[in-house]
């Protein structure tokens, strides 16, 4: 690809991210793309790359200048900046600290020089920001003279800003590939890694509304309850995830109704989607031996059970088939909307570690680091081509990705739950092709579930998982009441705060949908860092509580544990989305908002379509949309409108609708091929 640069060191590996996902990668069709014809000089001197094998593995090292700031590999709750920190990347869904462990590790970083490197490999690799030096290099040592006697002067002789390089060990390896994306800054390198993995994901419309995932318990009279319950209150929902109970075994899975709890299921779930919810069901990858899956999968399974069942070695096509074809007869044919693949991942920080050993080994030649690295991708890669051959999109939830995940409409998500790791996941996904969730779940006070929810709605995808407690948060946000039965007895008034939150959602939905398909066309993140619109201003580096959704509005969340908090607002005039007041860029304000009050700017001169919010996006929903101009110069805004629940896009059956205020009046404009209308536009 244009602009990409590989390069081959030693023997490289066979089984890697790109040897197994790029043909699938290549297949996808991105409508609309501009071709590059730019001519691109290597970002990085083959040169400067130094390499070797070692009896631990192979290393390399690749030059680090004094400026430059790094960020990347992947999902990274615990901070932004790399540079400085040495991380291995190790699937794991417990991690205690900054070390590198994470759900979804990428090797992938991407400089603010304006570049990014992938590393191909399947092994827990090591990367090495700047953090040591060797000898034989010439440093300014910055360190005092004499003898350091507190910790703090001992260990500032490390301030050297020569002689760094990044240091990358693959164990276990004889040869290393990477690939160099140019840039020419941040959101080019991250646009071109994305596009080069195969686009952005675009989820369906529907996918972009409210989620709201049941008890655990429930049977199907509290389904019901539930779905009567949500359309009475008049709280949007589109997706009603089930949890493991639907099964007839789970942990491991069975992947079967259980009758005795879901009478009669298929019409249950005919119910639901008549009611405008989108079903989608709880899963995870190990197959119980009383599934029907079982006897064809068991003989290339791994050497190891977890909880019970089998590991199945997703990384052969007659596998993915198998189940691909098993869930395509019994759930896509029968109304279910998108899955929540759960611990694909793996733990080894809790008292009860679980999952198979990195030692374990599969018939196919993989050994269980490499499943580990991989399963969460193999995963995504063996679910979506059978909504693509139904030709209906879909959105879904996963608990370990990887390499190459740009085009894969499947949502990070975790047990975790301090709230600034959840908003430093936002930033942090955003760099690797990720897409990550805050999802709300339990709360231990209002303040704690109204902030929580208000930064949900501002993400990939609005999640609400109940799975712990048997009636909807907004009856009562205390866990032990909510078990216990007991509502909020206020007159609905907090109810209605949760609504009107939901309500923002829905009516930034069209929005936030355009923005997933910029990503889907060009790869640029729908919710991203910063950095990558403002890639000169080094002030935005290291922010990890705030972010760009879509290229006009600025989200500064507040959580229950501050009253205030400082804001910075990037060169130019912003304003207020609600109040629109103004406020110069380029220096950060503290601002005490009330607690229904979130802190949303939007960029001088934008255009912001604001949508009537719907229940639930029906089939054929047509979103009734009101410009909010902000500035006082000419604004433009493009909507992406198609059916929003197929793949006809990709055939180029789509409108741009422009909206355009100049010379103090609106023009509306829709071109394209798509004969539908999901838009009608209402100017002042
Ligand atoms: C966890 C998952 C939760 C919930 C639970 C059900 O692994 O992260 O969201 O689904 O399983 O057992």
């Amino acid at each position: 690809m244009n602009g990409v640069f590989r390069y081959t060191f030693g023997e490289p590996e066979s089984i890697t991210p790109i040897k197994l996902f790029w043909d699938d990668a290549r297949s996808r069709i991105i409508p609309g793309r501009e071709e590059d014809t730019a001519e691109y000089n290597p970002p990085l001197d083959p040169a400067s790359m130094r390499f070797s094998v070692t009896a631990r593995g192979a290393v390399l090292t690749l030059p680090l200048q004094p400026d430059e700031q790094i960020f990347g590999l992947g999902l990274q709750l615990k901070s932004v900046c790399q540079r400085g920190r040495k991380k291995t990347l190790r699937v794991n869904s417990d991690p205690i600290a900054d070390l590198g462990d994470s759900h979804a590790p990428v090797p992938f970083f991407v400089s603010s020089r304006g570049y990014g490197v992938l590393v191909d490999t399947a092994r827990y690799a090591t990367f090495y920001f700047g953090t040591h030096v060797r000898r034989g290099i010439s440093t300014n040592d910055t360190g005092k003279r004499g003898v350091a006697t507190d910790t703090a002067e001992l260990y500032a002789a490390r301030s050297y800003d020569e002689g760094l390089h990044t240091l990358i060990e693959v164990p276990a390896v004889k040869g290393i590939e990477i690939y160099v994306f140019s840039g020419p800054d941040i959101a080019g390198a991250v646009k071109r890694y994305n596009m080069f993995c195969g686009g952005g994901a675009m989820p369906p419309m529907w996918g972009l509304g409210m989620w709201y995932r049941t008890w655990g318990q429930a049977d199907r009279a509290g389904v019901e309850r539930q779905m009567a319950q949500i359309r009475a209150d008049r709280m949007p929902v589109d997706v009603f995830g089930f949890e493991p109970g639907w099964q007839t075994h789970a942990y491991s899975c069975t992947y079967v109704w259980n009758d005795d709890k879901f009478p009669d299921h298929d019409e249950l779930i005919a119910k639901l989607n008549e009611a405008g919810f989108r079903p989608n069901l709880w899963t995870h990858l190990y197959v119980h031996p009383d599934s029907p899956l079982y006897g064809a999968l068991e003989p290339t399974a791994g050497d190891y059970k977890v909880w019970g069942g089998i590991v199945p070695d997703l990384s052969l096509e007659e596998n993915r088939r198998i189940f691909r074809d098993y869930y395509k007869s019994y759930f896509l044919d029968r109304g279910i909307s998108g899955f929540k693949i759960d611990e694909c991942d793996g733990s080894d920080f809790i008292r009860t570690p679980w999952s198979y050993p990195e030692q374990s080994q599969f018939p196919s030649g993989l050994d269980g680091e490499q499943m580990h690295t991989l399963m969460g991708m193999l995963a995504q890669k063996m679910l979506e081509p059978a909504y693509r051959e139904k030709n209906m999109r879909t959105y879904n939830n996963v608990r370990s990705s990887g390499a190459m995940a740009s085009p894969m409409p499947y949502v990070l998500y975790s047990d975790l739950y301090d709230i600034d790791d959840f908003i430093r996941g936002v930033v942090t996904a955003c760099y690797s092709g990720l897409l990550w969730t805050p999802e709300v779940r339990q709360s231990h006070s209002e303040a704690e579930l109204i902030r929580r929810a208000q930064t949900v709605v501002m993400s990939p995808q609005a999640n609400f998982n109940c799975w712990m407690i048997p009636h909807p948060d907004w009856k009562q946000y205390d866990t032990e009441k909510n078990r216990r039965g007991e509502f909020l007895d206020d007159g609905g008034v907090f109810e209605g705060k949760l609504r009107k939150i939901f309500e923002l959602r829905m009516m930034l939905l069209p929005y936030f949908y355009s923005a997933f398909a910029e990503y889907m066309r060009t790869g640029l993140p729908p919710f991203r860092a910063l950095t990558m619109d403002w890639p000169a201003d080094r002030e935005t580096y290291a922010i990890e509580d705030e972010y760009m959704c879509g290229s006009d509005l600025l989200y500064a969340p507040m959580t229950h544990k501050r009253s205030s908090r400082s804001v910075y607002l990037p060169a130019g005039k912003w304003y207020n989305f609600f109040t629109g007041e103004e406020y110069e860029g380029g220096r950060r304000y503290e601002f005490a908002p009330e607690l229904e009050d979130m802190l949303i700017f939007a960029r001088e001169n934008s255009i912001i379509p604001v949508a009537e919010p719907l229940q639930y996006v029906a089939d054929d929903a047509v979103f009734k949309i009101s410009p909010k101009k902000f500035g006082c110069g000419d604004a433009v805004c493009r909507l992406f409108e198609d059916d929003g629940i197929t793949y006809d896009y990709e055939r180029g059956e789509y409108n741009i609708v422009t909206i355009a205020y100049s010379g103090g009046s609106y023009t509306v404009t829709r071109e394209g091929n798509y004969d539908g209308k999901r838009y009608e536009i209402i100017l002042p």
